[in-house]
């Protein structure tokens, strides 16, 4: 059988009403990362006839940690009163106590999701967004996500996010994956180093159905608008690839070893 790879997690919540998020609603929003990840999803079932050779199920793993930093019993969930109603994306203020947020735990030990009321920009909320391996300061190292992506709950515009995808995509990231675009805005020349997942100009939006071909994959099986690493709605965003889960778990070995359990 294949090793397991555990990763340890701690939600920090940084609200003005950080009781807002329930500890119900965490475990879901863990559930959904882990099936995702494991490809148990059960809307697996979407992915069309043509890409289920590539469907890839990973065995890393997460769940909440069990003991602080000095050894203490925990049930890696955290809140945290601010006096700050949003947090922008641009600073890293969230992840500072000195700055209304709240401290890392040990990146080296914890993989640390801070969730907290992220502040829109001109061009749209912001649902997410995420450290890659090696990116400095460490101590920012991790995922930062809107509470209004969790599960569970309805907020005005965001009832397209809320099936808790936003932290499988992050999470992604967190493990080396780059947009399945290859964020190159349409070019063809950039590439998400995934040989498995087909070239795509752009990134999608909303629910796609059918083969779609574009500048970038004009024949064949078309994008792969399924794609967690894409930008559809959370209820048509339903794998990763073979490809994405060997690179993620290159990942893991390279740069993210010292979390494991
Ligand atoms: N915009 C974010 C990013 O690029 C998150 C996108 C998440 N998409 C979703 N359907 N939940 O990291
Ligand atoms: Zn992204
Ligand atoms: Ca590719």
């Amino acid at each position: 059988a294949k090793t397991v790879y555990t990763i340890p997690v701690v939600f920090h919540i940084v609200m003005s009403n950080p009781n807002q998020v329930t500890d119900a609603q965490i475990q879901q929003q863990l559930d959904i990362l882990n099936a995702d990840f494991a490809g148990e999803n059960s809307d697996s079932t979407k992915i069309p006839e043509y890409f289920k050779s590539l469907f890839g199920k990973s065995s890393i793993q997460f769940s909440l940690a069990q003991r602080t930093e000095s050894g203490d019993p925990t049930t890696g969930i955290e809140r945290v009163t601010t006096t700050k109603s949003s947090f922008s994306s641009n600073t890293n203020d969230v992840k500072y106590t000195a700055s209304k947020g709240v401290d890392s735990w040990d990146p080296d030990k914890y993989f640390n999701v801070w969730i907290c009321a992220i502040t829109a920009t001109t061009s749209g909320s912001i649902l997410g967004y995420a450290t890659f391996p090696g990116d400095l300061p460490a101590v920012e190292q991790g995922v930062v996500i809107d509470y209004r992506t969790l599960p569970g709950k309805s907020y005005t515009g965001y009832t397209d996010f809320e099936g808790g995808r936003t932290l499988t995509h992050e999470t992604g990231h967190y493990f080396n994956l780059f947009h399945i675009w290859g964020d190159d805005d349409g070019a063809c020349t950039g590439s998400d180093y995934v040989e498995d997942t087909p070239d795509q100009a752009d990134a999608s939006s909303k629910c796609n159905s059918g083969v779609i071909h574009d500048n970038c994959t004009s024949d064949g099986n078309g994008i792969m608008y399924q794609n967690y690493m894409d930008y559809s709605y959370d209820a048509c965003l339903v794998m990763f690839t073979a490809g994405q889960i060997s690179r993620m778990e290159a990942a893991v070995i390279a740069y993210r070893s010292s979390l494991l359990t």
